[in-house]
């Protein structure tokens, strides 16, 4: 009989490891309670699994280690650069390729050359560092995702598309002048990680042609998105993922790359365009604020370990190792009773908190609540996207216009963890699903006006 039906292990042994923590019940309750019920203060020796985010959390390579250390830190002009250049020129296509320290960096750059007071910047969704840095360069965010996303049980393949009706009536009307710029971020973080499609993709790029906008990729996941077109699209089945991507920024007038994500690095970002005189504005800030152009703020080290990573991301047997491995993780929590949006996306998923805890309003914060019992029944660290992360607050913290949905993101880390890891976090949020209805709400203690999820305080409340 042939193996051929046998689904494969991952690609890759584990040769150097780390130890993680078993905290018991007792400290981990004191540890949560010490960090005012914030995940973001834990100390990462709190931590038993740590689904906080999967930027720059990655393990790398043999291979990744080996080109590290000929790295060259010549100031100007290092080999590791023109390496890391050559790689993703031949990936994206953009002429003008600029290194940058990690994704936000990046946004600050490009916006502040790319955007002017009262425009708008028109998205799929914005990540929340990409929003605040619109908002920064005197513009405004608009999201539109599309309408697949509102329902979040429906195994729609491209939850991540924008609404290109919505798109298109901003475009042509009265505020259609003031479009700045349109960002189409792949995979679609804020909405579930879901992945956008090429229709989509070309779309968005006839519209932006038509009424003479640019349109930049925000394309942190851009290998994973490639992965889930050729799974999912009709006409990809025969396309490498890599070809796929090249295609995608094809479409596009530039881009912005977190390369902490499908870099495969802990640290790195990128800025691509095509532009020639919005290159030279983008240079002269880099070069006042990140570092010289052939740098931007990395060491040649990490710039030869992305060179590198950037090739491996995009290999099939990654990719199907690291989808399977997500959606056999969204089996067993579904399995046990936890409802996550489908279908399962690559880099994430997200529990839906408010179906599992109907008994607390979104102004007890559902998903807060959620996470901070997977720590102290598991020591797992996940993050709220519900009314904490994204609500309208009055100056009391009540909440006034609560976040569409109450949920907890899992954001795995790329070849971190294995099967058991993902067996345990499972076998922990199945325990709190057979009692949902101990969980308490909590209420704010103390907030920062922006960026409120990062610092907030709470306590429980009863
Ligand atoms: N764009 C997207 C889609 C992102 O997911 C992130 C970061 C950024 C931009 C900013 O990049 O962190 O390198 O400055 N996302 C992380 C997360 C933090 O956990 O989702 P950065």
């Amino acid at each position: 009989m042939s193996a051929d039906h046998i689904p494969l292990p991952p690609p890759y042994r584990i040769k150097v490891v780390e130890p993680i923590p078993f905290l018991t019940p007792e400290q981990r309750r004191e540890a949560i309670e010490a960090a005012g019920y914030n995940p973001f203060n834990l100390r990462s020796d709190q931590i038993t699994v740590d689904l906080l985010s999967d930027s720059g959390t990655g393990a790398t390579s043999s291979a990744q280690e080996a080109a590290a250390a000929m790295g060259d830190e010549s100031y100007a002009g290092a080999r590791s650069w023109f390496r890391f250049r050559d790689e993703v020129a031949d990936l994206t296509g953009y002429p003008h390729l600029l290194p940058v320290h990690q994704g936000r960096a990046g946004e600050r750059i490009l916006f502040s050359s790319l955007l002017s007071p009262g425009q708008i910047c028109v998205s799929n969704t914005h990540f929340d560092t990409t929003h605040a840095n619109v908002e920064i360069a005197g513009a405004t965010a608009l999201d539109l995702p599309c309408r697949e996303a509102r329902d979040l049980d429906s195994a729609e393949p491209f939850k991540g598309n924008i609404d290109l009706e919505a798109l298109e009536e901003v475009l042509s009307g009265p505020d259609g002048s003031r479009v700045g710029l349109v960002l189409m971020t792949i995979t679609n973080n804020g909405l579930g990680a879901q992945p956008v499609s090429m229709a989509n993709l070309e779309a968005v790029q006839a519209l932006c042609q038509q009424f003479r906008v640019p349109f930049f990729l925000d394309a942190a996941r851009f290998a994973e998105n490639a992965w889930l077109v050729r799974q999912r699209e009709p006409g990809y089945q025969d396309w490498t993922p890599r070809q796929i991507a090249t295609r995608a920024f094809q479409l596009a007038d530039g881009c912005l790359i977190s390369l902490k994500k499908d870099g495969l690095t802990a640290i790195g970002g990128l800025i691509g365009l095509r532009d020639e005189a919005l290159f030279a504005q983008c240079e002269a800030n880099l070069i006042a604020t990140e570092g010289f152009s052939t740098y931007g703020g990395l060491s040649g080290r990490d710039l030869e370990r992305l060179a590198v990573g950037l090739r491996e991301v995009v290999d099939p047997a990654y990719l199907a190792s690291r989808a399977a491995q997500t959606a056999a993780l969204a089996r067993m929590i579904n399995d046990a009773g936890v409802d996550t949006i489908q279908p399962a996306g690559v880099h994430a998923l997200y529990l839906n908190a408010g179906r599992l805890l109907p008994h607390l309003s979104p102004s007890e914060f559902p998903g807060h609540s959620l996470g901070c019992q997977m720590y102290l029944d598991g020591g797992i660290r996940v993050a709220e996207l519900g009314s904490l992360y994204l609500g309208e607050l009055d100056d009391s913290y009540q909440v006034v216009e609560p976040a569409p949905f109450e949920l907890v993101r899992l954001a795995i880390p790329r070849r971190v963890y294995t099967a058991e890891h993902f067996e345990y976090v499972a076998a922990v949020l199945g325990a709190i699903a057979k009692d949902p209805e101990r969980i308490r709400g909590y209420r704010i203690v103390s907030a920062p006006p922006l960026l409120r999820h990062f610092k907030v305080r709470l306590t429980p409340i009863g």
